[in-house]
């Protein structure tokens, strides 16, 4: 009797916020993951690529690439930085992972959109960019889908997660140190753990999907405002204190360089359909990261 070897999977930015839960995920789940990040593989340098290629970090079943320039405000005015690794590296690797015979799944943003809709945004919605970042990530999918049909395009939105900067924890620590807050409440969208999407990331290789452009994000709909009165009530409870009140406000009160959807909700239905289980109630993955929050706290 043969026994299936794992799937081997190489995860790029693995140590951004999701990069870091992704590989543990896959490993835990036991895929044969290997992480490396820009000091190990810059995908916006040809030797980097070139080593790749030559299967210098081993060789791979399947590409996730989670490496991108997130900094949304700053990309208003660093666009070459963003446009070379939000929009031309990934078409490199696409077509790179194509002739090495590796699956790509390549995530992006609900930025891409305008959010002049009232209804959630399918895949084949028209995508209108308002900001340097959701240009970039827009170019990006582009090129993938250029230069490799076959690659998986991820959106997803409002990410948080026990590692790295995110909404949740700014608006906790924030309240913590006894900072008032005043919250935006006139943007919308889905909150998404890190946790559910490297399950779903997950699901996606076992059940080895067909390519194109799948929406994945958290169950509810939400402002930021919402969000930010739940992760803080969740806190309050954890910790057994009264939970905060948080002004809200409108984002003309709350200027930011770049301009952000007003609404960018994500149907998931597509991914749905194709076995993937939709994510927990976001409840459940905030309790599970104010959990991690209070390790942190507990370890100062
Ligand atoms: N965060 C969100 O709310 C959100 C929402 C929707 C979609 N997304 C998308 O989800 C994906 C993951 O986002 P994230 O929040 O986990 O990002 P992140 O925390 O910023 O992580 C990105 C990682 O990529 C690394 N990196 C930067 N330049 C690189 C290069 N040239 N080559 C290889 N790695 C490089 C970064 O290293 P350094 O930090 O050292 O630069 C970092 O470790 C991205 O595609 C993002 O656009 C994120």
């Amino acid at each position: 009797m043969t026994v299936a070897s794992p799937t081997r999977v190489l995860v790029i930015g693995n140590r951004g916020m999701l990069g870091q839960d992704l590989e543990d995920h896959l490993m835990a789940r036991g895929f044969r993951a290997i992480g490396v990040d820009k000091g190990e593989l810059d995908i916006t340098q040809a030797s980097s690529l070139e080593q790749l290629q030559k299967n210098a970090f081993g060789s791979f079943d399947w590409i996730v690439n989670c490496a991108a320039y997130t900094a949304v405000d700053q990309a208003e005015s660093e666009i070459m930085p963003a446009t070379r690794l939000n929009g031309v590296a990934p078409g490199l690797l696409a077509f790179i992972a194509k002739t090495m015979g590796t699956k790509l799944i390549h995530l992006s943003t609900d930025f891409v959109f305008d959010g002049a809709a009232e209804h959630p945004y399918h895949e084949e919605s028209l995508t209108h960019p308002l900001s340097s970042y959701g240009r970039t990530k827009r170019m990006g999918e582009e090129n993938v889908q250029k230069e490799n049909p076959d690659a998986i395009i991820l959106r997803t939105s409002w990410l948080y997660g026990p590692n790295g900067k995110s909404f949740p924890r700014t608006m906790i620590e924030a309240w913590l140190v006894g900072k008032s807050l005043k919250v935006v409440n006139d943007q919308t969208g889905c909150p998404t753990s890190t946790h559910d999407l490297s399950r779903v990331i997950g699901d996606v290789i076992a059940a080895d999907l067909p390519g194109g452009v799948y929406h994945a994000t958290g169950p509810e709909v939400m402002t930021w405002h919402s969000f930010a009165t739940l992760a803080t009530h969740e806190a309050a409870s954890r910790l057994g204190v009264a939970a905060p009140v948080i002004e809200p406000c409108l984002t003309q009160d709350w200027p930011t360089p770049a301009p952000r959807p007003k609404y960018s909700v994500l149907d998931n239905s597509k991914l749905q359909s194709a076995g993937i289980a939709p994510m927990r109630p976001v409840v459940e993955s905030l309790q599970e990261f104010i959990n991690h929050l209070a390790l942190e706290w507990n370890g100062k």
